[in-house]
């Protein structure tokens, strides 16, 4: 029988999940590859509970440099996360000729790029299933399944930690502070739940999806990001009353002008299945020019979904150690050389939908001024919500849903539109997608 040799690094909750499911489901996993995958040494800066959990049929260290330089292990699971010593780590494995599978999203979205080069030039494989909404299998989908097509747009709910709190404050009325805790004690949020939050997470998750959706280098720092600390509970309120719910979605687009890639608080209709997604659960939509558009739905966080995808890349490695890089899938879906440096759209010249709220004095005349400024601008208005101003309240809220526009088109509207003396602070802008076509 052949063998495969692991060595982990971090043995937390996506480690830990890792080491469980490799050891339950052993025998399944030999019976699908027909290679043992013995996972021979760990690392972990808590020495005593790697142990605990590997109950002394493994090697345990504190250095994960040990791993790395071990040279009977085959494949380095790196499951530390951050991007600094992880980096590090991977490029020494690398170096070292060994195969590397990872979960860590910050990682191959600001280092994806050297990563891969370093890995095509020492022929060793490098996987990430994980790193992608944790158990749903959309690397291998868009790499792979989808690769007959040529791939129009993704677009999803790729953190699970606001999708948890988004669904709390819909149902519960709470606010994100009260529910940021929850999610912590879960196990969904990031070291740094900041990276959940304020977006950053998903932007990593997207940025690995485009690259290998179209065919083009990481471009991380080129991301629009917007989390979901503004978020109001009224405008969720709103939205609802409107028929939507709100949902921190990443979208890219490969459009004639250029790429969108965003993640920002989006409207999107309750008759989509999207929006009907609660929880930490994730789901990707897919649109591909032959197929049309496709849903993946599941787990997109926690210690034995992520494992799910972190044992799955190991039976691909254990499948694909001897095959000639020729025969591997390529690291990005496509041909190293045929890899582009396409253009990232700014924000300003993306198109969307809006969701818009303001608060006016309740005067006739007022709603005219609005619509002529969105009129003139050459934005049509889909539906609109007046508020009763509340007893002994001279101001009411207004809110406008329009069609699709240019964002620099909408950015002037709404200036234009605070300028107006009927209206009182600051708009809110909502984006909405409609993921149909
Ligand atoms: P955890 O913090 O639970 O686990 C990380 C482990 O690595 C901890 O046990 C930590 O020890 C250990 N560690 C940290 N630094 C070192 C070091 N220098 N040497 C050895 N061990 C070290 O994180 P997660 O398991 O949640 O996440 C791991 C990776 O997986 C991250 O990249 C994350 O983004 C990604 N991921 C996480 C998901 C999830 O649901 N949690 C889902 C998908 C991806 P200590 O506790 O002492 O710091
Ligand atoms: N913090 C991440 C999330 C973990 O909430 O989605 C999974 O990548």
């Amino acid at each position: 029988m052949k063998t495969l040799n692991v060595g982990i690094m971090g043995l937390g909750t996506v480690g830990g999940g890792t080491y469980t499911v490799l050891t339950r489901n052993a025998a399944e996993i030999t019976r699908r590859t027909g290679v043992q995958i013995n996972v021979i040494q760990v690392a972990d800066r808590n020495i005593d509970h790697a142990k605990t959990m590997t109950g002394g049929s493994v090697a345990v260290t504190g250095d994960a440099l040990e791993v790395v330089n071990n040279p009977k292990v085959d494949v380095v699971v790196e499951l530390i996360g951050g991007y600094t010593l992880s980096r590090e780590l991977v490029l020494k494995a690398i170096a070292n000729k060994k195969h590397v599978v990872t979960a860590n999203k910050a990682l191959i979205a600001l280092h994806g790029n050297e990563i891969f080069a370093a890995a095509k030039a020492n022929n060793v494989i490098v996987a990430f299933e994980a790193a992608v909404a944790g158990g749903i299998p959309i690397i291998k989908a868009l790499r792979e399944g989808l690769g007959a097509n040529r791939i129009e747009w993704v677009a999803g709910i790729i953190n699970g930690t606001t999708n948890f709190i988004l669904t709390e404050m819909r149902e519960k009325g709470l606010t994100y502070q009260d529910v940021i805790g929850e999610a912590q004690r879960l196990g969904y949020a990031e070291a740094d739940p900041t990276f959940d939050v304020e977006g950053i997470d998903a932007a990593h998750k997207l940025t690995i999806m485009s690259a290998i959706a179209f065919g083009m280098p990481m471009k991380f720092e080129q991301a629009y990001t917007e989390g979901i600390t503004k978020l109001q509970q009224v405008d969720i309120k709103y939205a609802e009353e409107l028929g939507y719910r709100v949902k921190l979605l990443g979208i890219t687009k490969c459009t004639n002008k250029g790429v969108e890639l965003r993640v920002h608080p989006t409207l999107i209709s309750e008759k989509r299945l999207v929006a009907n997604v609660n929880g930490a659960m994730n789901a990707v939509v897919v649109k591909g020019d032959a197929v049309g558009p496709t849903l993946y739905y599941g787990a997109g966080a926690g210690a034995e979904p992520t494992a799910s995808a972190v044992v799955a890349d190991l039976m691909d490695v254990a499948r694909l150690i001897d095959a000639t890089s020729a025969q591997r899938v390529p690291y990005l879906a496509f041909q190293p050389e045929q890899v582009h440096d396409l253009a990232i759209l700014p924000i300003d010249e993306i198109q969307s939908a809006y969701y818009l709220r303001l608060r006016a004095s309740d005067k006739p005349g007022v709603l005219a001024n609005v619509t002529k400024i969105l009129g003139d601008l050459s934005i049509s208005i889909d539906a609109m919500l007046q508020k009763e101003p509340d007893d002994n309240e001279t101001e009411a809220d207004i809110v406008i849903l329009t069609h699709i526009t240019l964002e620099k088109n909408m950015n002037a509207a709404i200036s234009a539109i605070e300028a107006l003396p009927e209206i009182t602070g600051k708009l809110v802008r909502i984006r909405m997608e409609e993921l149909g076509k």
